[in-house]
């Protein structure tokens, strides 16, 4: 009898305390300890789309609204040369056609690239919602433009190909008028997000259970006025995706770097130095635009190397790379970045095991070869990627030490390496890369997989 009744209080408590460790208070100090679910870190890769009714001038950047509104001597040019006098930035949205949008053909060119998972702007500044919101009247892709919920398509078919699915969304809106009014009482009033912002979050996140809930425009005003800890508290504690979302740091002024869950810290933030918390590397393909702009020419794109370089730095500190292709108005995806990210999927075939789901080594970058950089497996197997081929084919590794190494590979290819030690204390490797020819699979970086002796 007393056995059974200590083992039913011992069972309450365990309940109790399986409740209370998952319940997360509307406060910093509560939701900054929330783990961050695995996979996130696992994954490294993401695509990040940003596509809305700017996509439609597709001039500048995504910012095109408000660089028109403020009189930008390029806009003012563009608008007065192509568009009557009385036009508004809301009579671009029916020509937000989307025609040849085809969510089965993005998928498929998003899981090729090797990505993990996809971001999408559901809302940018602009404040059109990709999904038929009922907090956004007319000004979402089911009333005017597509006719269609874009975000439910292309929810549907990236976890198809077995891709995470996330989604970007503005906090502020630039010309919205309860938000200027909010503004103008340098918020002292909430109005705006207790009748939009709360709501529409989460709407967004009931119909669409997102895997990423990456926020944005937070820095006008502070977390206070975006009660973002209590929807947090919110998604971390009842939500449909409380087990496994993931969420950054844009949160309110002051919260960037600081707060939530990853940090972003700052646009195409790459620090090239191991980072305590972990990070993302939110970069464009358009070294200048997030949005599609038709003036780009060859040279704004980055090339594969560049690429790939970038991705690697970013992999060696701790950080996921998220990378951003701008789709057109009518839903493809112009062939650049296609290629682009069918180059780094034929790259990460062969390389992808010195990226996913690895641990950041004890040194980032090697301390004498310049451009090459470290990942680790296990423990006992280390990854030295070396960014471009050696004019005379070695290079020196300062942070491997010879005597220590049992085998060591060119990942793609099963032709030998020599290696050779360096000094009387053999703290240096010597690495002749194989004689390679172009037919050969390692390309743009190489990856020499390195068994430590145990
Ligand atoms: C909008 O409201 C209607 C009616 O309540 C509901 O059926 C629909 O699912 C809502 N839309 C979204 C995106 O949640
Ligand atoms: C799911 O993927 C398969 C190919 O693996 C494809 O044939 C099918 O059309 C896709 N369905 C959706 C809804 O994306
Ligand atoms: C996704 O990409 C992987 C790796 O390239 C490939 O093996 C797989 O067949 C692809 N799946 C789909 C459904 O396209
Ligand atoms: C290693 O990376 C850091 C940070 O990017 C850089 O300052 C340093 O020069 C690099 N070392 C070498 C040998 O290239
Ligand atoms: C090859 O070049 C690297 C620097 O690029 C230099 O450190 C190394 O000594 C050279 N090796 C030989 C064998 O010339
Ligand atoms: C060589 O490496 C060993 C072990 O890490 C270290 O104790 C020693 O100081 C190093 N020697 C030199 C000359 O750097």
């Amino acid at each position: 009898m007393f056995g059974k009744i200590s083992l039913t209080i011992l069972l309450i408590y365990y309940c109790l305390s399986i409740v209370s460790t998952n319940h997360y208070k509307a406060d910093w100090t509560s939701i900054d300890k929330r783990p961050l679910p695995e996979w996130f870190d696992e994954a490294k890769i993401g695509i990040f789309i940003h596509w809305g009714v700017f996509s439609v001038p597709s001039f500048g950047t995504e910012w095109f609204w408000h660089s028109w509104s403020s009189h930008y001597k390029s806009y003012d040019e563009f608008m007065k040369k192509n568009y009557r006098p009385d036009f508004t930035y809301a009579d671009f949205a029916k020509d937000f056609t989307t025609e040849l949008f085809d969510p089965i053909e993005w998928a498929s060119i998003f899981n090729k690239s090797g990505a993990r998972y996809v971001v999408l702007t559901s809302k940018h500044h602009e404040g059109y919602t990709l999904w038929p919101s009922n907090y956004s009247f007319n000004w979402n892709a089911k009333d005017v433009g597509p006719n269609k919920d874009l975000v439910g398509e292309l929810a549907t078919a990236i976890r198809n190909v077995s891709l995470r699915f996330g989604l970007y969304h503005s906090l502020f809106e630039w010309y919205n008028p309860l938000y200027l009014r909010d503004k103008k009482n340098n918020f002292r009033t909430d109005d705006f997000v207790k009748s939009k912002i709360r709501p529409e979050m989460e709407e967004l996140v009931n119909a669409y259970h997102p895997d990423v809930l990456w926020s944005d425009g937070e820095w006008e005003a502070p977390d206070t006025y975006w009660k973002s800890t209590d929807f947090l508290a919110w998604l971390y504690n009842e939500s449909p995706v409380k087990d496994r979302v993931v969420v950054n740091d844009r949160w309110g002024k002051g919260t960037l770097c600081k707060h939530g869950g990853y940090f972003t810290c700052q646009d195409r933030y790459n620090p090239g130095v191991l980072q305590t918390r972990k990070w993302e590397n939110a970069m464009t393909l358009d070294k200048q635009s997030w949005g599609f702009r038709r003036e780009a020419i060859l040279e704004d794109y980055l090339t594969i190397e560049e690429l790939i370089y970038t991705l690697v730095k970013t992999i060696s500190c701790g950080g996921n790379i998220l990378i951003n292709v701008g789709p057109t108005k009518y839903g493809k995806l112009v062939p650049i970045f296609e290629e682009r990210l069918e180059q780094l999927g034929s790259w990460l075939q062969i390389n992808g095991e010195a990226i996913y789901e690895t641990k950041p080594w004890h040194r980032q970058n090697d301390s004498i070869a310049s451009n090459v950089w470290y990942t680790q497996r296990g423990g006992d197997t280390v990854y030295a990627i070396t960014l471009g081929y050696p004019k005379n084919g070695t290079i020196i590794l300062g942070d491997v030490h010879y005597d220590q190494i049992e085998s060591i590979q060119l990942l793609g290819t099963d032709k030998r390496v020599r290696i050779s030690p360096i000094k009387a204390t053999h703290n240096e490797t010597v690495i002749e890369f194989p004689d390679l020819n172009p037919n050969d699979k390692p390309r743009y970086a190489f990856t020499f997989k390195i068994h430590y002796k145990q």
